[in-house]
């Protein structure tokens, strides 16, 4: 029987964030530095096994609906097809969907489909090359541009791109990014940076504010959705004249998580690389499922463990508090 994930604000987590590995393959400047984090140790890291049991339990028994598998970058990780086929055969089975850099999906797009993954949303900060190299300290834009077409032949659609605005490094791409992915039918959504890179550099005056994107997209007359956001991060506005690629009216999303926070429809709960309930993006604290997990308990008991983890769940994520510290893990080692 199920018993959901709620919190003492009267929410229930049904949508599952599962970060498959810390690591990445690319260096964004507002995320890790150039030499890299210390990775899990490999021991630390849950097993395929135990990434699938844990997922079945949140389906089984905690109500959970949707899975979307991150990283670090989720690619790198050679289970993935493997998890996402056994994801995909659970009852009720769940959405499949997976957030990633792009580079190597032009090869994983089609297994990935046929191993039951429903869609993606790719990041993608910047069109220019030389930027990119900049900006991601590899120079690999044509890999992701590759990567977001093969998904879309793969018919992981809607595919979504994310874009996180830089002042001074980026912030004069929005309508070109626009214009880009209309026309090739990608859903483009523009996040307001947020504090949890690794360098703790983050700096409310440097984000660009959603108030700030939405005035640089004037020029496309965007127009109130009918679809209203429900519990997604995403606000979103339909971009008169265009269609996306399944001739639905063409939008496009701001993620205001610092100036709009959405904390009071959060529907998430997440899963770290090495096993750790996060009842936010903003937790300070992690429930250790792994430890219980290798310990032997069966799947009534790492429920429950989940659900009181889920029980402690903040009103908020606080960054307006002047009290308000950065959680311990960067955004790579928590998934997004
Ligand atoms: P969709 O289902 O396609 O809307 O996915 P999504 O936007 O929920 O997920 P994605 O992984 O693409 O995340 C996009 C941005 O939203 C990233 O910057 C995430 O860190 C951010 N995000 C995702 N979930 C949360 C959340 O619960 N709280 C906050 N503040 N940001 C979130
Ligand atoms: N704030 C907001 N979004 C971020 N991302 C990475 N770091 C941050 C941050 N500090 C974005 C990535 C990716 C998505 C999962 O989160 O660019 O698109
Ligand atoms: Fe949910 Fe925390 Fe994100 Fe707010 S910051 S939306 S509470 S996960």
């Amino acid at each position: 029987a199920v018993i959901p994930l709620a919190d003492r604000f009267g929410r229930v987590a049904t949508d599952l964030r599962v970060s498959l590995t810390d690591r990445c393959n690319l260096r964004c400047t507002y995320c890790m530095p150039e030499e890299g984090l210390a990775w899990l140790p490999r021991e630390q890291q849950l097993t395929d096994d135990e990434v699938i049991r844990l997922i079945r339990v949140s389906v089984e028994r905690l109500g959970i609906q949707e899975v979307r598998f991150t990283g670090g970058e989720p690619l790198l990780r050679r289970g993935l097809t493997s998890i996402v086929q056994a994801a995909a055969r659970l009852e009720p089975r769940p959405t499949l969907m997976l957030t990633t850099n792009g580079i190597g999906l032009e090869r994983l797009a089609g297994p990935l489909r046929e191993a039951g993954l429903d869609r993606v949303n790719v990041s993608l900060d910047t069109l220019d090359p030389e930027r990119f190299k900049a900006l991601t300290r590899r120079d690999r834009l044509s890999d992701v541009l590759r990567g977001l077409a093969a998904a879309a032949s793969a018919g992981l659609t809607p595919v979504k791109i994310n874009t996180v605005l830089m002042r001074g490094i980026n912030d004069d791409e929005a309508p070109a990014l626009l214009r880009f992915a209309l026309e090739h039918g990608y859903q483009l959504r523009f996040i307001e940076q947020m504090p949890l890179d690794a360098q703790h550099q983050w700096d409310r005056h440097t984000m660009v504010t959603a108030d700030e994107i939405l005035a640089d997209l004037a020029p496309f007359s965007l127009q109130p959705d009918s679809v209203s956001r429900g519990t997604a991060p995403a606000e979103t506005w339909l971009v008169p004249g265009h269609v996306d690629a399944a001739g639905e009216p063409a939008r496009v999303g701001v993620i205001g998580s610092v100036t709009r926070p959405f904390c009071g429809d959060c529907d998430r709960t997440r899963l770290t690389a090495d096993g750790q309930v996060r009842n936010c993006l903003f937790a300070t604290e992690e429930s250790d499922l792994r430890k219980l997990l290798r310990d032997g308990a069966g799947d009534d008991e790492l429920a429950e463990a989940w659900r009181v983890a889920m029980s402690g769940k903040r009103a908020g994520h606080g960054i307006d508090d002047p009290a308000f510290l950065q959680p311990a893990r960067p955004m790579s080692a928590i998934g997004g």
